[in-house]
């Protein structure tokens, strides 16, 4: 059975006394929920060395939100590669999100590169996959899916995919408060399912987390989470709200799927 989880995506919110508050308040109201469901913050990276020592000794996982796509160390100004993110303790990390695909020209090559460096660092890659809404629109949902997946993963074995977690993110839904029907979301979710059981296997794909995530919060979360091909959720805004990002969790935790 997938173990659910939640992991928050803080984006470029933060300051070290906000980051102090946010992280004192969620320990004890997530305490409970750590036999269900696994959760994960995703700080700025400037930020991951003081929230990995706030979360110290707590359930809580530490996760970075991109990766240099070069592994060796070496002239590469600006970047923090995945040995560094393993080193100030992550477990896991975003690769290619929209944001990083629309902002910074994070291609499908470029997402490949960076999840091969993941791999090789023993972290466990969070791969965003999404559609915009013109290619929604234009009945492209599947293909631009298809397409994500298979470049990113392309030369890699099962063996090396143990790790992955997918997570899918609708692009207009994200931080625009439209969320992706339960139906629409689940439909993509047993599609991008199907489709690395026919590559991988039916194995491989029923152990696979799949998260959504799309302005995902408190009212709307746990009917998304009991879809059957929903594992958790990718949070952006909500997860800065103590309330809202423990109602998240708590919601991923009392699916009827984890019961
Ligand atoms: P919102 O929850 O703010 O829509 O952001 C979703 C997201 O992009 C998480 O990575």
């Amino acid at each position: 059975m997938r173990k659910a989880l939640v992991a928050g995506n803080w984006k470029m919110h933060g300051r070290v006394d906000q980051n102090l508050k946010l992280i004192e308040a969620l320990i004890p109201a997530l305490s409970n929920l750590k036999e269900a469901v696994d959760i994960v913050v995703c700080p700025p990276l400037v930020y991951l060395s003081q929230v990995n020592e706030l979360i110290a000794n707590t359930s809580i996982a530490l996760g970075a939100q991109d990766v240099s796509r070069f592994d060796r160390d070496g002239a590469h100004t600006g970047d923090c590669s995945a040995d560094m993110l393993a080193d100030v303790g992550a477990s896991y990390v975003l690769v290619g999100h929209s944001e990083r695909r629309s902002e910074q020209n994070d291609t499908d090559e470029r997402v490949s590169q960076k999840l091969a460096c993941l791999l090789k660092a023993n972290l466990k890659p969070i791969l965003c996959v999404g559609e915009t809404l013109e290619q929604r629109e234009a009945g492209q949902v599947e293909d631009v899916i298809a397409t994500q997946i298979e470049l990113a993963i392309s030369g890699l074995s099962v063996d090396d995919l143990k790790e992955l977690l997918i997570a899918y993110e609708p692009v207009w839904a994200i931080g625009t408060g439209k969320t992706a029907s339960p139906e629409q979301a689940q439909d993509v979710h047993a599609y991008i399912r199907e489709l690395l059981g026919a590559r991988f296997g039916s194995g491989f794909a029923k152990q696979i987390t799949i998260l959504y995530g799309g302005s995902v919060k408190a009212a709307n979360a746990a009917e998304l989470f009991g879809q059957p091909d929903i594992d958790g959720g990718l949070i952006g805004g909500a997860a800065l709200i103590t309330e809202e990002f423990t109602a998240i969790c708590s919601a991923a935790a009392n699916s009827p799927k984890n019961g």
